[in-house]
């Protein structure tokens, strides 16, 4: 730092407005303005009224405290360090000196997200059921969509999951299953996993259907497995996650990967079958696809089905955690509105 006092100025008027001027100096924004600063235009004045012998030494100090402005507005405006070049993978500006590091949100200023917070709410109690949680993946193709799911190719059920393609005919698979058939190669039973995943579908969108969402795959593969453990499994995780006792009940339905496929229901925990605005009045809510694994899907896994069988389910986690407190449009998840978020 260059201070003008450095300078020696002889006039006491002079020395007196230096001092002044590199005080203003120092708290501007805008050096340049310190060329205008009335201090040092009242000086110019000032030679006007000096008798004519004192004119020229104070004229030539007052230029020399000009000079001495005009050199240090020209430092303050020099780069100081070389700029580095702009790294643009890189999370905030590197631009910033070291001596200013950027000013990234503090942990108390930022919360996990409700999603995120439920699930490892919902693995935990799958854990203690004694399954073991793998992560499903958001990129696949027409084989772990479809074809190891039994859906033969231009069946009619194809068009139940239109989703996202690449144009390399790469897809952003539409619901978890496709992890079925990984695991089903990748394990001997007894198999019992659940599989979480972001999920992608082609929607029109409205307060209960989003373009992305999550779901929780669920599989499980010994001998002597039947639909009553299917229910059984499910029914105590919803009674656990949603803390009270409840009703479930399965509707026939239709999947290519598995037979027989059911929709599961249960009682809603807002009313308990009394009807109330979270579950349209009708006292059940559905909340997933379940079944008994194929036997092609089985078989295309590489377990024999005469010797093993296995059931499966899929969920919306966005819907079970809409149930569970009660919010009402399942796009606030995606939305990114902090108003949202902060309840949680
Ligand atoms: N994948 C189905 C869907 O997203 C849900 C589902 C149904 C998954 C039955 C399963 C199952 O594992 O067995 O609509």
């Amino acid at each position: 730092m260059l201070y003008l006092i450095a300078m020696e100025y002889k006039n006491p008027e002079i020395i007196k407005a230096a001092k002044q001027l590199k005080e203003k100096f120092e708290k501007l924004d805008e050096k340049r303005a310190i060329l205008r600063a009335p201090e040092l235009l009242a000086l110019y004045e000032r030679i006007k009224t000096l008798p004519q012998d004192k004119r020229a030494n104070f004229g030539k100090e007052v230029n020399a405290l000009k000079t001495e402005l005009e050199s240090l507005v020209a430092e303050s405006h020099a780069p100081t360090k070389k700029i580095r070049p702009i790294d643009v993978t890189a999370p905030f500006d590197v631009n910033v000196m070291p001596e200013h590091p950027p000013g990234l949100l503090s942990s108390e200023n930022g919360s996990q997200h409700p999603l995120t917070t439920e699930l490892k709410n919902i693995l935990d109690i799958f854990g203690r059921m004694g399954f073991t949680a793998i992560e499903s993946r958001e990129i696949d193709d027409d084989y772990h969509m479809f074809s190891s799911l039994n859906f033969p190719e231009g069946h009619p059920a194809r068009d139940e999951y239109d989703t996202f393609v690449t144009e390399e005919g790469l897809i952003a698979p539409a619901h978890t299953s496709i992890m079925q058939n990984r695991v089903l190669k990748a394990n001997k039973p007894p198999i019992r996993y659940v599989i979480p995943g972001r999920v992608f579908r082609n929607e029109d969108l409205d307060a209960r259907h989003e373009h992305t969402f999550y779901q929780l795959e669920g599989i499980y593969v010994d001998k002597g497995i039947h639909a009553g453990h299917l229910i059984a499994t499910l029914k105590a995780f919803l009674e656990e996650y949603y803390g009270q006792k409840l009703d479930v009940k399965t509707q026939p339905f239709y999947f290519p990967f598995t037979e027989p496929s059911f929709e599961f229901a249960l009682s809603c925990p807002f009313c308990q079958k009394k009807g109330c605005h979270v579950c349209s009045y009708v006292g059940w809510i559905e909340l997933l696809g379940c079944g008994m694994i194929h036997p092609n899907v089985l078989k295309e896994g590489g377990v024999n089905p005469n010797e093993y069988t296995g059931f499966a389910w899929g969920m919306g986690i966005d819907r079970l955690v809409m149930m569970k407190y009660g919010i009402e449009d399942v796009r606030h998840f995606e939305s990114g509105n902090l108003a949202f978020l902060r309840q949680f």
